[in-house]
């Protein structure tokens, strides 16, 4: 564990921005585009440090919730933070810009396929478990967690 300082702001970027991180983080420095990465619709966000270091990254993309019915829904892909600065807020903040995202854009639910490892995360930040456990080949075991969006 590092002490790296949390400041960092996050925007939206292209998705050249934030394949290098998705890769080593989620894909072992593999391939790691995403069906949909091209799509107009599609946001990719990106946690920079104050010098300009990309820490952190992920994608929205509007898509239905197979769990919940749901007026506009978004799914959420992608989500890696450095190793580096984990535990200082870089994904609380990606996760709160996610959130504003999908909203100004008037989505009215936000799920996703998480990683059992990571779903302690993502209650932390306002989503719920709503599936079992299901293994996602051959990255393990995730299960379906949604969370509402603020003012919808
Ligand atoms: C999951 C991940 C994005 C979290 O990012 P992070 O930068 O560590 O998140 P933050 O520092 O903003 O943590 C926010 C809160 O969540 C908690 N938290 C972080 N990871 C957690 C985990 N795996 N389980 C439980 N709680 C976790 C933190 O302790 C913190 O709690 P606090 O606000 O009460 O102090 C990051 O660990 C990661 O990239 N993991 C590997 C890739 C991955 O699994 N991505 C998700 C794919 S579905």
């Amino acid at each position: 564990m590092t002490s790296e300082p949390a400041a960092v702001s996050v925007e939206e970027v292209g998705v050249d921005v934030v394949l290098p991180l998705r890769s080593a983080v989620l894909r072992d420095g593999g391939p790691a585009a995403l069906p949909g990465d091209d799509d107009p619709a599609t946001v990719h966000l990106a946690a920079r440090t104050p010098d300009g270091r990309v820490v952190g990254v992920v994608r929205l993309a509007p898509a239905p919730c197979p769990w919940r019915p749901a007026r506009e829904p978004w799914q959420l892909r992608g989500m890696a933070t450095d190793p580096g600065v984990r535990g200082t807020g870089a994904g609380r903040a990606l996760a709160a810009a996610c959130l504003a995202v999908v909203a100004a854009r008037g989505g009215d639910l936000l799920w996703c396929n998480a990683r059992v490892t990571a779903a302690g995360f993502y209650e932390h930040m306002g989503f719920t478990v709503v599936t079992d456990a299901f293994d996602v080949d051959p990255i393990g075991p995730h299960v379906g967690m949604l969370a509402p969006v603020p003012g919808r």
